[in-house]
């Protein structure tokens, strides 16, 4: 290369140099300029790498005039990096930018299920009372759904066509929380004063006052000299607490198995007061089975039916929710349809 030709070049490429520099849209555009202006395999180096062979006058000249065009060249380099990052920032910016000023997205506030509620409500009736929380398995075996309950082998509940059966000879879905009176009985020497909220399950068809897994409270106490009138003023003092001061209880006779004598209880109307509505038609409402202990069932527990007596009930939790909040179909419960358990928000 002569002199003449690397004047040229070194003008050419500072011509070139500050045309892509400027137009580079972004820092790796503007990296990818730099190599080529002035990277090791560029013109420019080229003509740098040649000024040695030049006589002293020429390669002081050139010199002078690459010193030049490297120092402009750097100088575009270095305010355009500049104007690109501030460029990408104010691009990031505003990919990023959030509007303060929107109204934010309140998050929807849950509820307890009204089945949830009901049952603490009965539980803590009692444990206020002094009854303690007793619990057993929704798999259960035949003694003690039925045997121990003094259910007969020939009971209807015991055949397919009522109860629910697992794939484990022996073993069913419990039909009532009753079979946790004998797991207690059986595991406690008396006094006993226990409730036992808990799932069933029965081969039922479902409709708006029947659901095959369904919830009840089964409530026991055996002690020395409990009669039905302890029972009777517990039950009355359960309604009154769970429905207002005002409730009256009637008692019609009842069979169960495992007591004796056995009652169907019904409180009157929360509605109409007991004159009679479309909610409970006669003004009463059943709520809960209940009645004595029967003494085999003690017995079947080792206590000395001769020495104790005792009371239990079970109270349905579908049936007494849908009372409390006026719940026309018991299926409401199991559909999980938000606009009807959001009108329970707030209600503990
Ligand atoms: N277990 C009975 C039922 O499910 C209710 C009940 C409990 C009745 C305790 C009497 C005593 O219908």
């Amino acid at each position: 290369m002569d002199p003449n030709e690397a004047l040229r070049v070194l003008h050419a490429e500072h011509d070139r140099g500050l045309a892509i520099i400027s137009k580079a849209g972004s820092t790796e555009e503007l990296e990818s300029a730099k190599v080529s202006v002035l990277g090791r395999k560029s013109p420019f180096t080229e003509v740098q790498r040649s000024l040695g062979s030049f006589g002293p006058d020429d390669r002081r000249r050139l010199g002078a005039v690459a010193n030049e065009v490297r120092t402009s060249l750097q100088a575009a380099l270095d305010e355009r990096r500049a104007a690109l990052s501030g460029l990408e920032e104010g691009r990031l910016l505003e990919a990023d930018r959030v509007d303060v000023t929107l109204p934010g997205r309140r998050p929807r506030p849950g509820s307890l299920h009204p089945l949830t509620i009901v049952e603490r409500q009965i539980v803590g009736i009692f444990t206020r009372m002094g009854y303690r929380v007793a619990e057993g398995p929704e798999i259960e075996d035949d003694w003690h759904n039925f045997e121990a309950l003094n259910i007969p082998p020939d009971h209807p509940a015991r055949t397919m066509k009522d109860s629910l059966y697992v794939d484990i000879p022996g073993l069913l879905l419990r039909t009532e929380t009753s079979a946790v009176q004998i797991r207690t009985m059986e595991s406690q020497e008396p006094p006993v004063y226990v409730v036992a909220p808990g799932r069933t399950y029965r081969r039922e068809a479902v409709d708006a006052t029947h659901l095959s897994v369904f919830h009840q409270v089964e409530g026991l106490a055996v002690d020395e000299g409990l009669s039905f009138s302890d029972m009777k003023g517990t039950l009355e003092a359960f309604a009154r607490a769970m429905f207002g001061p005002e409730q009256r209880v009637r008692m019609n006779p009842d069979y169960f198995p495992f007591v004796e004598p056995g009652a169907q209880v019904a409180v009157s109307c929360f509605k109409c007061g007991g004159v009679g509505c479309a909610l409970c038609g006669n003004g009463w409402i059943e709520l809960l089975g209940a009645g004595m202990v029967h003494p085999k069932v003690l017995d079947n527990c080792g206590y000395d039916s001769e020495r104790y007596t005792g009371f239990a009930f079970g109270v349905g939790i579908e049936r007494v929710a849908m009372a409390r909040y006026g719940v026309p179909d018991m299926r409401l419960f199991v559909e999980g349809d938000v606009r009807f358990l959001e009108q329970f928000q707030g209600v503990a």
